[in-house]
């Protein structure tokens, strides 16, 4: 057993509890990848954020389950090293499905994990829960849950059962699971092709997809369950149009990508919600600046040479994101 505290990372309660207050939210960025890992560290410690570097149960198959306990080490460390005297750096298990992969996180030295049962019926997803709560608060591990399935606003329309999270449960299943917070359902998605083109309207002058907004009324309805409980959006990458046009312009082919406006997440940060999922934003600044890289320099080969541009983009979308969306820079 390896308790995070002895790694120097930390769980997300004070963090949580600051930023529903502070009006801001903290910035939850998926990591596979030393350079991933390093530019977030880098991002938040020159904007002296507090962060979560999450691995889904792919992202942990991919690093290496012991290498990425000695990553999350090192990226305080490292943190350290470039100046931070306290760093706030949590290590979350994302979408945990399992009761035993939860618990192999929790001993491995993650100080926060997701149980995902948003899948299960609502009895069993409570069951599920309060089982991973009940073991990981032994040791003062934070648990996120999940109440409602995220999908696109086609299939909200579409359904005859409403897959945003219903407010008149909220306050039933944070009480009788114990979690600590709780990711909700208001139109957000996972992946680079959040809507179809056919639920966005298009912009007359740049011709691009505008998405449907958000169901704040949701959101609002959920926190004055709910007061002050912090609330988690996942699927909240913006898939920046730039990004998109040089992964395109250079090979790729990403038609009609499509993400949620950063000024919604802005809108969010503001209220109960007080950690953003973000993955593809990264992906894509990754890949756009490998592509772009690769051909303007077709005779290189070293990864170093295409990796270190890849790392220059995300720390800086990073960043953006941290500053100009979530606003939880300033904060240490
Ligand atoms: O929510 C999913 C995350 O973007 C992780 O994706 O399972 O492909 O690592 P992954
Ligand atoms: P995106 O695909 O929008 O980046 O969402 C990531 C996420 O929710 C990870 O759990
Ligand atoms: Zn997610």
């Amino acid at each position: 057993m390896t308790s995070y505290k002895e790694l120097g990372l930390v769980n997300t309660k004070e963090m949580f509890a600051k930023a529903v207050k502070g009006g801001y939210a903290i910035p939850a960025f998926n990591f596979n990848t030393m350079e991933q890992m390093q530019a977030i560290v880098q991002a938040a410690v020159e904007t002296k954020s507090p962060v979560i570097m999450q691995v889904s149960k792919g992202a942990r198959n991919y690093a290496n389950a012991t290498i990425l306990r000695y990553m999350a080490q090192g990226a305080v460390e490292y943190a350290k090293e470039l100046g931070c005297a306290k760093p706030q750096i949590v290590l979350h298990l994302d979408h945990g499905d399992s009761f035993e992969l939860c618990k192999d996180c929790i001993d491995m030295g993650f100080s926060s994990v997701m149980i995902d049962g948003s899948s299960l019926p609502y009895e069993e997803n409570i069951a599920l829960t309060k089982k991973v709560v009940d073991y990981a608060h032994k040791y003062d591990v934070t648990v996120e849950a999940e109440l409602g399935v995220l999908a696109g606003v086609e299939d909200e329309v579409a359904s005859e059962v409403s897959h945003y999270t219903k407010p008149e449960e909220v306050i039933d299943f944070a009480n009788r699971s114990g979690c600590d917070s709780l990711a909700i359902s208001i139109g957000t998605s996972h992946g680079a092709y959040k809507f179809k083109p056919e639920q966005c309207t298009r912009d007359p002058k740049t011709g691009k997809l505008v998405p449907p907004p958000l169901a704040f009324d949701v959101l609002h309805a959920i926190e004055k369950k709910l007061p002050g409980f912090p609330i988690v959006l996942h699927g909240s990458s913006s898939v920046p149009q730039d990004e998109v046009d040089t992964i395109n312009k250079y090979g790729g082919k990403l038609p009609d990508a499509v993400g949620i406006p950063e000024e919604q997440l802005r809108e969010a940060s503001k209220s109960a919600v007080c950690k953003i999922n973000i993955d593809s934003d990264s992906r894509l600044a990754m890949t756009a600046a490998i592509r772009q890289y690769l051909a303007e320099h077709p005779d290189h080969f070293d990864p170093r040479q295409y990796l270190k541009p890849a790392r220059e983009n995300m720390k800086k979308m990073y960043i953006h994101k941290i500053v100009n969306v979530l606003g939880s820079n300033n904060k240490l």
